[in-house]
């Protein structure tokens, strides 16, 4: 959700912390600030608005610190303005400290430090942890003895980096629930919230656990549980336009390549299934599970319905995909003979993580459907498949959510393997999925119709987004991009719901996007159609089918594998069309209002 950076090495701070927040904006972007050690105080600077803002009052005021700590903050406690933005301070500016999380019993713990005589400065729960390491710190040997001391008393969730300026060459962190990485240099350390912060430096890296506390400094880094180092796959060009006017263009436009990352090594041309050995499930395991649901929130939810559609055809197991947000609070029956599966691109989500831990606690059999290799939730969950995605930057999901639906016709095919999918069928899905990131390319060769199309009808108040069966969860997905990247108001239906209420909202100003597999239930969704414009309203219709000519207003065509992957192609246009949209009408793509990339808070 929010980033931080930290630097403690021979190099001036301020610099490499401004560079590493510019990485990490896309969690979090209501206001930015950094603290280095100079001359054995604290040089503060913070800015409301982009990390290019923060950017310009450092270069106006450069200091040769050469340790410090920097965050982007995406408001939960406090109204976004530079007294809210990280880093926190003590009374006497001694302590530093930039927090992700929440600290929930932080009114207790203000009312206590107000009792005791300290001034508060800002609105936050941050700001509790200065005042109590400063409180600590006197009566302790060294600063990590302090944080560890003050957290005794603090409730909730935390990654945080701790600066002291009296100790000019460490820095402690923490972490509880939000994520923290140590990057590993020659001579300087790093800290990060986020991969995205270090890979420029290293990609030699530590990931803490959590409840975890740790000292850094230039050479080393001690820590009672940390782990030996990892060599994180991503690179610093990842991390790049490349060409693109932003990150969304250019992940809509890496799918075809995400998507033969996720598929290699795992068709089974010879046995006509998958192989997903990061499951660590043998096929009696794999034939004794009578029941899959997805966890996930957001996409990662639409991208599980998906998941269960294609478990519950091609395996004939039943399936489902809920909430995590939901699952967690809702005390669910877990049963020992279903198999969770936890969904997120991030694998940082809380409430997917909450969702898991709950399911652990009793007895469940839960794997990870996740992007980010060493994240909270692949690490919770011990086995599952990663998808290899690469970075995603954009805060709208599009190539882990087609990565995520690709990985799941993989898990559907092998749990349809070990029942009663036929050899023959095997072999016509595993070619299918051959042939899937080709189509992919394929589909998103009409960008320029499709932009058009957005043209005629981004400014409708509202839109509808229907499906049917194996369409519906892509248009549940497709209204999802819409609303958040272009805020028109946008609505998913089961087409066949249509006239049992929302037909009455049907006139032309709404326009109808229609989600049309060539598959049995056409003609189903031509009624629809035909419904549609009994009522005046314009439809777009995206198909793989021979629709009549002049049926629908606008169509979108999309390429055909196999009937039963086909939803993963017809989801790609609807990113396309709402990426247009939220262009003709000058949104902020990358960085939709209101959200931040990584939901780590509740
Ligand atoms: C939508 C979007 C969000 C995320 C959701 C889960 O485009 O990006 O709805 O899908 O916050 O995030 P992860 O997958 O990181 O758990």
């Amino acid at each position: 959700m929010c980033g931080i950076v930290g630097y403690v090495g021979n190099r001036p701070a301020a610099r490499i912390l401004v560079d590493g927040l510019a990485r990490l904006e896309y969690r979090g972007y209501d206001s930015a600030g950094i603290a280095v050690v100079h001359r054995k105080a604290l040089r503060t600077t913070k800015a409301v608005g982009r990390v290019d803002d923060l950017r310009t009052k450092v270069g106006n005021d450069p200091s040769s610190g050469r340790t410090g700590i920097a965050h982007t903050r995406w408001a939960t406690h406090g109204e976004p303005s530079e007294r809210n933005a990280h880093p926190h301070t003590d009374a006497a500016g001694r302590i530093a400290v930039v927090h992700n999380g929440i600290v929930e019993n932080a009114e207790e713990l203000r009312a206590k430090l107000i009792a005791d005589g300290v001034t508060l400065a800002s609105d936050t729960d941050t700001e509790v942890l200065p005042h109590l390491i400063a409180q600590a710190v006197e009566q302790q040997d060294t600063l990590e003895a302090a944080v560890r001391e003050a957290l005794r008393t603090v409730e909730g969730t935390y990654g945080l980096v701790v600066l002291d300026a009296r100790r000019p060459d460490e820095l402690v962190v923490a972490r509880n629930g939000s994520p923290i990485v140590l990057g590993l240099g020659d001579g300087e350390m790093f800290v990060a919230s986020d991969v995205a912060a270090l890979v420029r430096h290293t990609r030699q890296v530590v990931f803490l656990a959590d409840g975890e506390i740790a000292t850094i400094t230039a050479t080393g880094y001690e820590g009672s549980r940390l782990g030996p180092p990892t060599t994180v796959e991503v690179g610093d060009d990842d991390y790049d336009l490349d060409g693109h006017p932003d990150f969304l263009s250019k992940e809509i436009h890496e799918q075809p390549a995400a998507l033969r990352r996720v598929l290699a090594g795992r068709l089974d041309t010879r046995f006509a299934t998958s192989r997903l050995d990061g499951l660590r499930l043998d096929p009696r395991e794999l034939r004794g599970i009578r029941r899959v649901t997805f966890l996930g929130c957001g996409s990662a939810h639409y991208a599980g319905q998906m998941g269960a559609a294609l478990v519950e055809e091609l395996a004939r197991v039943p399936a489902d995909a809920e909430q995590a947000s939901e699952f967690r609070y809702r005390n669910p029956l877990v049963d020992p003979d279903t198999l969770y599966v936890a969904v997120s691109q991030s694998g940082e989500t809380i409430d997917t993580l909450a969702a898991v831990e709950e399911l652990q606690r009793k007895g469940g059999r839960v794997v990870g459907c996740v992007n980010v290799i060493g994240s909270a939730i692949a690490r919770q969950c011990g086995a599952g498949m990663f998808i290899h995605a690469g970075p995603e930057v954009s805060v709208a999901s599009t190539k882990a959510f087609s990565s995520m639906t690709t990985s799941f016709a993989l898990l559907a095919l092998l749990l349809g393997r070990v029942r009663d999918l036929s050899a023959a069928h095997g072999t016509r899905l595993v070619e299918g999925l051959r042939r899937l990131p080709d189509a992919v390319a394929e589909a998103l060769t009409v960008e320029d119709e499709i932009a058009a199309v957005a043209r005629r009808y981004a400014d409708a108040r509202s839109m509808f987004f229907l499906g049917r069966v194996r369409g519906s969860a892509v248009a549940r997905e497709g209204a999802q991009k819409l609303k958040e990247i272009s805020y028109v108001h946008a609505e998913a239906y089961a087409a066949s719901e249509l006239k049992h209420g929302p037909l009455a909202l049907v006139d032309a100003t709404m326009p109808c996007v229609i989600v049309v597999p060539d598959d049995e239930l056409v003609s189903k969704n031509i009624s629809t159609i035909e419904q549609v414009k009994a009522r005046g309203g314009p439809v777009i219709a995206v198909t793989n089918a021979d629709l009549p000519e002049g049926l629908a207003d606008a169509v979108i065509r999309v390429p055909s594998v196999e009937p039963e992957l086909d939803p993963i192609l017809l989801g790609v246009p609807l990113q396309l069309f709402a990426y247009h949209c939220a262009a003709v009408l000058g949104r902020d793509i990358d960085k939709p209002r209101n959200l931040a990339k990584s939901v780590t808070v509740e």
